[in-house]
């Protein structure tokens, strides 16, 4: 089925072909339930399980989907990416790889991962690097540095997106070994703000809600060089663009990056909440929603349907 982006009018496809590929990936998909639901953090559990949705927007607006494409899920760790653009954008590259490394860790996302000569965090995806990352954005107040943040979310997705407060309660209530990583942060000098701020950032970053639809657009816009291909609003300038899907390519599925970028072959960046993000640069954005993640924290199904829809598509191109 082709959709309309919310709001816009539906216009003929421009390629039946990619609107049946998408339905014949989604029902491939569908039948899959394995994995489980995130439950270390609490609220993460309370989620429909068989929620599912796929969709692509390309790099000129037209967007193809399936499933329940407007489902509210949080983005948890795929804010990452988003965050370490912005503290690009506001401290400039020298100062942030001085603090954070572009090394893949190979490790899972919540390993503290530091280097230990220079103890930087190995890249901006991994826990470590994502709260040093928060921590260097720019405002004048605790409030304000997160607001700057929602908002160049915003622009991403094109649409106002908000926090969703039961997640972030519950991951503030739970989310002991963030704060570790926080202190341990704090003490070798690579953020230099109070690691309660910094931390509570990141877990407001992580609990803002956004739907398959959002996501798709958001890939869109980085594919798209920076600029909504909605909204026409550039969200990040095209030299940071290139330093972000880097560092997706190499660090954005953890200790599964070898095997994702053999079998899909996509910069890529995977939540807990049960979204991916996948960008193929200058042409498209893929987002896939179902919840049930396998060991390494992201979606079974969503890992499964980008497989499909690259080699269907032809889109492996690293
Ligand atoms: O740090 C956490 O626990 C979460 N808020 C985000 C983790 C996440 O999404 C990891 N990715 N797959």
């Amino acid at each position: 089925e082709r959709v309309a982006p919310t709001g816009e009018h539906l216009t003929p496809p421009s390629s039946g072909v990619v609107a049946r590929i998408i339905d014949e990936v989604y029902e491939l998909c569908r039948g899959d339930t394995s994995g489980a639901l995130a439950d270390y953090i609490p609220e993460l559990a309370a989620v429909q399980p068989d929620s599912f949705a796929l969709c692509l927007a390309t790099a000129d607006g037209q967007v193809y989907g399936s499933g329940d494409l407007d489902t509210a899920f949080t983005i948890q760790s795929i804010s990452k990416p988003f965050t370490y653009a912005l503290a690009l954008a506001d401290r400039g590259t020298a100062a942030v790889a001085e603090r954070i490394d572009v090394e893949p860790s190979g490790e899972p996302f919540f390993e503290i991962s530091l280097d230990p000569t220079t103890q930087r965090p190995r890249n901006p995806m991994i826990n470590a690097g994502a709260i040093t990352a928060a921590s260097l954005v720019t405002g004048h107040d605790a409030a304000d540095r997160f607001e700057r943040i929602r908002r160049s979310y915003c622009r991403f997705a094109g649409r106002d997106l908000r926090l969703n407060a039961d997640v972030y309660a519950s991951e503030a209530r739970t989310g002991y070994r963030n704060l570790a990583i926080g202190y341990l942060l704090r003490g070798a000098g690579i953020i230099d703000i109070d690691p309660d701020e910094a931390v509570d950032r990141y877990f407001r970053q992580c609990s803002i809600d956004i739907t398959c639809r959002d996501l798709a657009i958001m890939a869109a816009t980085l594919a798209n060089n920076g600029v909504n291909p909605l909204t026409h609003e550039r969200a990040l300038t095209a030299p940071l663009v290139e330093q972000v899907l880097s560092v997706m390519t190499t660090c954005g599925m953890y200790d599964a990056a070898g095997d994702w970028v053999t079998t899909v072959g996509l910069p890529a960046k995977s939540g807990v909440g049960g979204g991916i993000l996948a960008v193929l640069p200058g042409q498209l954005g893929i987002a896939v929603y179902s919840p049930r993640l396998d060991a390494h924290g992201s979606s079974v199904r969503g890992v499964k349907a980008c497989r499909e829809l690259s080699n269907r598509l032809g889109l492996h191109f690293l």
